[in-house]
């Protein structure tokens, strides 16, 4: 049942994060005006900065808003020199407290080349990658896998000598992650940019490891109740070369925790810039959207960052809330803010640096904004 409002938290955090965060912020607003949607916004600093500032990663109140919201929306956490006593850094008891504490356990990070995008690895007389042909989601399995918590060190007359992590992959954790997988290639509208085709892409390393066995063996089973939906392994070595030489055979891709952090990185890249690399960590009650990057302390308040990822995380909580809710309004309006973002980047004329432009990151929000509001 659509809601008349929803309640967003808001998460700021650190460097970065806390000035693409109104600009994500602001494209929402833009939505209000546009879409029959309504929010309702709370927002909480959080982070590295603010535990040096009061000894604490985030105020009290903040995770049980979080548990009582329908969506969150965090900037990013992290700042030099800001650690927990146990070395940690500040600010991951909240990503982690999410992740496990809400049992958000699918990491969906799509990587799409828009198209007038330049980038670094585009050749001076040729794109290597041609806007259009990178247009792919990797889902990460995100509560279990090498970060389960099982980890220790062995000490012998104070000496480090063993450290061990322990890779726990279970049936409940394989199965709904790939469930979610060829859920969400059947929910897309587009299949493959090579040939249409709708694919899940397993990752594994199901040649040596028994974890990735079980996962494989699992895959197996759930991709049989979905015909309509090709079947497709690759091995995680080889899958990373592929990834970059043929990106555009890929549609939706399915692994476990590490391997799943790794490949993901190395899709960004695929999209042009870490500025243009949205994720949610979506769970069956409850979820968050961030930018992939982190808080980029270097460029930190100076209204420079690009905030299309931040903005763009907005369009996938829309698009969450639109399935979750059945609302089609929100659905429409995830749909509404990606296109104005692809409006703005082959536009060219509000770019930020990293995409070989001089606007302020503030502006690109308002630009984005702007498309939001005149696209109805
Ligand atoms: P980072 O992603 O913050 O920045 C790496 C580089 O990418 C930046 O120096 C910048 O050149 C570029 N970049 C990133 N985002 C950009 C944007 N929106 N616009 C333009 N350029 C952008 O990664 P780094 O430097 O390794 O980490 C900095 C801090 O962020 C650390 O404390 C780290 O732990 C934290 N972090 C937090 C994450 C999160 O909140 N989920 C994820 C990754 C890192
Ligand atoms: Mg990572």
């Amino acid at each position: 049942m659509s809601k008349n409002s929803y309640k967003i938290v808001v998460l700021p955090g650190d460097g970065i994060g806390r000035d693409v965060t109104p600009e994500g912020v602001k494209a929402l607003k833009a939505v209000t005006e546009t879409y029959d949607i309504n929010f309702e916004f709370e927002e909480f600093a959080c982070g590295g900065q603010y535990f040096l500032e009061t000894g604490r990663e985030w105020d009290e109140g903040a995770f049980d808003a979080c548990k009582d919201a329908d969506a969150i929306f965090l900037g990013a956490v992290g700042w030099p020199g800001a650690n927990l006593p146990d070395g940690n850094i500040a600010g991951a008891g909240i990503i982690f407290g999410l992740r496990f504490g809400l049992d958000l356990y699918a990491n969906v990070r799509p990587t799409k080349l828009y198209p007038g995008i330049k980038h670094k690895i585009h050749d001076e007389r040729k794109l290597v990658w041609e806007p259009g042909k990178v247009d792919l989601i990797t889902v990460r399995e995100n509560t279990e896998g090498l970060y389960s918590p099982l980890r220790g060190r062995l000490s012998r007359g104070g000496i480090s000598e063993l450290a061990v992590d322990s890779r726990v992959i279970t049936r409940k954790g394989s199965e709904r992650i790939i469930e979610y997988a060829f859920k969400l290639a059947e929910r897309r509208e587009r299949g493959s940019p090579k040939d249409g085709v709708k694919r899940v892409t397993c990752v594994d390393k199901a040649n040596v490891l028994e974890g990735c066995r079980l996962f494989r063996s699992i895959y197996k089973d759930i991709a049989e109740r979905h015909p309509s939906i090709e079947q497709d392994f690759a091995y995680i070595d080889a899958y990373t070369q592929w990834l970059v030489r043929n990106p555009d055979w890929f549609n939706v891709s399915v692994t476990t925790n590490m391997l799943g952090d790794i490949a993901s990185d190395l899709s960004a890249v695929l999209g042009g810039s870490l500025g243009m690399a949205p994720s949610g960590n979506i769970g069956d009650e409850h979820a968050f959207f961030e930018p992939v990057h982190g808080s980029a302390p270097k460029h930190a308040g100076k209204d420079k960052a690009n905030p299309m990822a931040m903005i763009l995380s907005g369009s996938m909580l829309l698009d969450y809330l639109g399935d979750k809710f059945n609302d089609s309004r929100a659905v429409e309006a995830g749909k509404a803010v990606e296109k104005a973002v692809e409006k703005v980047v082959l536009d060219g004329k509000t770019l930020t640096y990293d995409l070989g432009g001089t606007s302020r990151c503030s502006d690109v929000g308002s630009a984005v904004a702007s498309v939001i509001r005149n696209s109805k």
